[in-house]
């Protein structure tokens, strides 16, 4: 299934539970706007085109909870949830998109009924234009990758983090497709692993061939001559930076140093060039999530914690950004990215 969907028998949202990956595959419902915050903020789903999915679904799910009589007090009751939503995550740019354009939608709407059925509506269009454009991403990249390349990545830009297919591992999907022979080394994305429980096991239900490094081994692997390309994905793109997972910011500096191609997928939803690297917040997360590894405390409880989520890429670690739109080169400007949107 759809990392999230819409469930038109309950007028809710479903969405596999990343949380509990790869132990437990499970599918959960939310069917309060509590729900849905709670399930972003404790990263049950997670990814920025999929947040993208989640703040659209989130608009349609307060559209149809909303028991006001009135199109007003429904818009108002609406618009009370949108803020909620797009509070629960500051960084990935595709949550206040994906929420906005649904609110945009409603515009025109003359009654409850149409609030509802225009809601739905975008959501489910921005679901399947995910899907549509990461595949279009996916081509692009593809050519970038040569048959026995091996490509290093950190997080998770994968199925789980979109509606389906991926952007950095849809670049992969789409090269294998065509026939050629990528391997995958996925750091393992401290904190919350997202690497090592979700990238690995997508990949291996897939059978792509992946092998697990620690984050602190892609010094060691680039300077082996291990790594031909390096491909992330991004929650922002700013003018000047690229906003991904804590860590992605290292392994530009590496690849650099070691001359191995550092490519950022994104779709352009992930866009924000009308703003710089300063203007954006990083989200801190909470400390416990480095004083323990599960349930097993790491780290002794008094010690002072630092756990941004997010550092940010400057441009000029940036070999190439790969888009629905194309495959673009510095300078990156914003009309060329884009083009065709
Ligand atoms: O905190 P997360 O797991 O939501 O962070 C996700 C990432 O940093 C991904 O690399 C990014 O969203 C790109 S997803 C195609």
């Amino acid at each position: 299934m759809r990392t999230i969907d819409w469930n038109k028998n309950n007028n809710n949202i479903t969405m596999i539970d990343q949380t509990l990956l790869p132990a437990e595959y499970k599918v959960i419902e939310c069917s309060t706007i509590d729900t849905l915050c709670e399930a972003i903020k404790s990263l049950r789903v997670r990814g920025a085109p999929a947040l993208g999915a989640a703040g659209g679904f989130g608009v349609a799910l307060a559209a149809f909870r909303s028991n006001a009589s009135s199109l007003d007090r429904s818009i108002d009751d609406i618009q009370d949830a949108a803020n909620t939503i797009i509070a629960t995550r500051p960084t990935a740019v595709n949550l206040s998109w994906g929420v906005k354009r649904v609110l945009g939608a409603l515009e025109d709407a003359k009654n409850i009924k149409e609030v509802r059925m225009f809601a739905l509506d975008e959501a489910k269009a921005i679901a399947d234009e995910d899907v549509e454009k990461n595949m279009q991403l996916g081509e692009h990249g593809a050519t970038l990758l040569e048959d026995g390349d091996t490509v290093m990545t950190h997080c998770n830009a994968g199925r789980l983090a979109c509606v389906d297919w991926g952007t950095a591992l849809g670049v992969i999907r789409s090269a294998r497709a065509q026939g050629k022979d990528i391997k995958v080394i996925s750091c393992e994305t401290r904190p919350l692993n997202q690497g090592s429980r979700i990238t690995t096991w997508e990949l291996m239900e897939d059978k792509i061939p992946v092998t697990l490094i620690t984050d602190s081994m892609s010094g060691h692997v680039m300077r082996k001559g291990m790594v031909d390309k390096v491909i992330v994905g991004a929650d922002r793109i700013t003018q000047d930076a690229v906003f991904n997972k804590i860590g992605t910011y290292t392994h530009s500096v590496i690849a650099k140093e070691h001359q191995v191609p550092f490519y950022v997928a994104a779709p352009v939803s992930t866009f924000d060039f009308e703003r710089f690297e300063d203007e954006i917040e990083i989200e801190l997360r909470k400390p416990e999530e480095l004083k323990y590894f599960g349930n097993h405390q790491i780290a002794p409880l008094g010690v002072n914690v630092y756990n941004p989520a997010f550092d940010a890429t400057p441009m000029e670690n940036v070999t190439a950004l790969i888009t629905e739109n194309g495959v673009f080169y510095p300078p990156f400007l914003l009309n060329e990215v884009k083009v065709h949107t």
